[in-house]
Parts: C-alpha cells; structure tokens; sequence
C-alpha cells in the first residue's frame, strides 16, 4: 500500500526541521551548524514519547493562575475597551483553560531530568529560567530546592506601557515583568562579552508586522533572544515546555540554537505552528540560513 497523505507530512515534517544555519562562535568564525525546531502539541509531562537531547536551558513562562481576573483592570474587561459599551466577552474570564494541566512538581521533575547533568568544567552549567507573577515566585523557588535547583535569583523586566489603564488613578500600575533563574550547584553558563549584566531588562513589545501576536500573555523575542544568548551558545538546546505561541523556539532558532516546546492547547499550538513556526522553514535560502 503506497503512503498515505498523513505518512508523507510527517516525513515532510522530520526532514524541514534540519536546517543549517551560520553562526557567529567566538571572534569572527562563521560556522555552519543544524538546527532544530520542534513543537509538539501534548502536555511536557509526555515528554518520554518524543526522545528530546537534554538542554542546556529550560524557559518557561508558567501559567498565571489568575483565574476568572486574567483581564482585571485591562481595557479589553469592556467592549471597545469603554465601560459606557458594557462588558466584553473576556470579562470574568481565564486567559486560557489549560491552567489546570499545570503541575509545578511536575515541571521541576521534568526540568530536572531534562537539563544536562552537571559538568565538570566551569561556566558550562545549565540554567532554567521561570517567568512567573510576583506571587508565584516563592513557589516556584521552594518547589525548585525540592528537585534538586538549590540556588535562585530574580530578573526584572522594565516596559514603558501598563495593561491595568482602568486602576491608574486608584493605585500605581504595574509595569515590570519578572522571572527567577533557576540552577542546581554550579552558577551556570554566561556569556557577557565582558560587560557586567544588570538584573533588569528593557521590554520591548514586538513589531506586529515582524512577529505574529498568537498568545495574550505573548512574551517579545527581543527579551527571549537576549536571555537564550546570555546562558546558552549555538548549538546548544532551549526547552519551552509551555510554549503558547512559540515564541521561545523560534528566538532560539533564530540564534542557531536547537529548541523543543509543548503546548496543550490545541487552538495555540495549531496557530503557533501555522503562523510563528512553519514561516521560519518557508523563508527561501538567505546568507545566514540554508535549508539542508
Ligand atoms: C503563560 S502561557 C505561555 C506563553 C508563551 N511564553 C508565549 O510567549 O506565547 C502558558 C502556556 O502553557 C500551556 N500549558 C499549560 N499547562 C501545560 C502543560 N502541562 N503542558 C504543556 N503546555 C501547558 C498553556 O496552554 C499556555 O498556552
């Protein structure tokens, strides 16, 4: 029986997602090196189906857990965002339904079994890096000592706009984002090119027209780009294990790291694939990027 049209997308499938791409390491060498970008549309807990190599970084931006408030002093609360039109379709809404498939234990289990073991050479260790709210971040550093992640600390991120519009003549507005670094032992991989790093970094909102908006809490390349640089080299591999838009992976991509995500939300993962994903293997053949 010859092969069906299922058997000939996923041979097409497994064959795009080697590309070859040049990097810059160290100096001024140009290397040529495959990179993979793969999304799989399960929850992370199923990891063990797909064989992934362990990653040197694991990033995540963790559900929220906000519940019925996710749109809580956003404009978007209202139809046309005025109170006067009433209340939109979003008031009183999650963001998405999927929080309830997050298990924190069961991310640090993963996280643990996914991230490289612990080398023996200096500033080769791996690193996980959580976005979570201000709420969160205990959790998330009491649950990472229990698998193993003795040590943390937090990064900051500073944008120029607030989404809370309808608190900002009651109280002040939040306008920063956080993450915890996460690592086992040994402080992990660190390229600075010789330049301190502050704990804070600047958010810059993507271009609409450059980079789909997929995910309500979408978080800009830009960022994901800078942190994937500072911790990892190319070739190395980036885990998002909560991927929403893929955002994550194709930032890694696009600095010639290998990336695997999971999202269990098929209507994210589908666009994801369909808009942020697939476009990075469409583009034709460009001086920094030659498909196998
Ligand atoms: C905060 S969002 C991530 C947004 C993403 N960083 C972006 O830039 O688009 C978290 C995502 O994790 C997904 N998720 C929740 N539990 C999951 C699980 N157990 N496995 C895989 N994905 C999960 C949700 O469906 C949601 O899209």
């Amino acid at each position: 029986m010859g092969n069906t049209d299922a058997d000939s997308s996923k041979a097409m499938e497994q064959e795009r997602v080697q590309h070859k791409k040049l990097c810059k390491r160290g100096g001024n060498e140009v290397v040529s090196i495959s990179v993979k970008c793969e999304l799989y549309h399960d929850n992370f807990q199923n990891y063990k189906r797909y064989g992934i190599p362990k990653a040197q970084l694991v990033i995540a931006d963790i559900p929220y857990n906000l519940g019925v408030n996710a749109y809580a002093s956003n404009p978007e609360w209202y139809i046309g965002g005025d109170n006067k039109n009433g209340e939109s379709k979003k008031a009183g809404k999650q963001f998405f339904n999927t929080d309830s498939n997050f298990k924190i234990a069961e991310y640090m289990h993963f996280c643990n079994r996914l991230l490289i073991k612990e080398p023996k050479q200096r500033n080769k260790a791996p690193a996980m890096i959580v976005f979570c709210a201000f709420e969160q971040a205990q959790t998330v550093i009491e649950y990472g000592k229990r698998y193993g992640f003795m040590h943390s600390y937090p990064i900051y991120f500073i944008k120029n706009y607030s989404a809370q519009v309808l608190k900002a003549n009651m109280k002040i507005v939040g306008a920063t984002e956080m993450a915890v670094v996460l690592y086992r032992d040994k402080l992990p991989k660190f390229n600075n090119n010789g330049k301190m790093v502050f704990n804070w970094f600047e958010w810059k909102r993507d271009s609409s027209k450059e980079v789909p908006k997929i995910h309500p809490t979408q978080k800009p390349i830009g960022v994901l780009k800078r942190l994937i640089e500072i911790f990892t080299d190319p070739g190395d591999v980036v885990i998002d294990p909560c991927a929403g838009s893929g955002t994550t992976l194709r930032a890694a991509y696009e600095l010639g790291r290998n990336s695997y995500g999971f999202e269990v939300d098929k209507n994210f993962y589908l666009k994801s694939k369909e808009k942020m994903i697939d476009p990075l293997f469409n583009e034709p053949a460009q001086c920094s990027l030659f498909v196998k």
